[in-house]
């Protein structure tokens, strides 16, 4: 069996996904959500389906040790990013080296990198007059948005599109993209 731990800072839809899809899987298990944000919703998500949830400061994510041996006895294997905000430590990105999933709700390498995430990319997008946009699914290293692209979904900017209806979309083509990428890496 392989362990993913879920690392989230937000609302969770994305960890959600995962832990459902993942659920009564063979070979594959979430066994834990870690976040760095006491009013996350991914919190009640992983209590609403009995998944082991952590909560670290900044602090703790930036120290080489709490979050290195927790991983270690959780027994984790890959780590996914599902909407998480802090950085990780450069520790664990060596010891998960193509082991650490990310998704970006833009097609990378557009609309990546530094300052670009959540609303700031579908502000970025639709203020150059973008036709298409969508989500990348990648490995993470050391540079923001970089590792190799495992997955994308493009989807089509309406003429009349608002920043409200397209995180909509981006959030559909997330849910649908994730947990099929996540799968076949893993098992891959
Ligand atoms: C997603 O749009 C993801 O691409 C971004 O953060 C958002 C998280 O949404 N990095 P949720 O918390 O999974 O609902």
């Amino acid at each position: 069996m392989k362990n993913i731990a879920i690392f989230a800072s937000g609302n969770g839809s994305n960890a959600l996904r995962l832990i459902e899809h993942f659920r009564n899987h063979a070979a594959i298990k979430v066994s834990c959500v870690i976040t760095n944000n006491p009013n996350a919703g991914v919190i009640q998500k992983a209590k609403d389906n009995k998944i082991p949830y952590y909560l670290f400061t900044k602090q703790q994510f930036n120290d080489s040790e709490t979050l290195p041996s927790l991983l270690k006895e959780l027994k984790t294997d890959f780590i996914v990013l599902a909407g998480f905000l802090l950085l990780v430590h450069t520790s664990i990105i060596h010891e998960y080296n193509d082991k650490i999933i990310n998704i970006h709700p833009s097609l990378l390498p557009k609309y990546g990198g530094k300052g670009m995430y959540g609303d700031n990319v579908h502000k970025a997008v639709l203020a150059a007059g973008e036709k298409e946009t969508g989500v990348t699914v990648h490995l993470v290293n050391e540079e923001f948005d970089k590792g190799e692209i495992l997955g994308k979904e493009v989807i089509q900017i309406d003429k009349n599109e608002t920043l409200e209806t397209l995180k909509v979309k981006i959030h559909e083509a997330e849910h649908r993209l994730l947990p099929k990428i996540v799968e076949k890496t893993i098992l891959n």
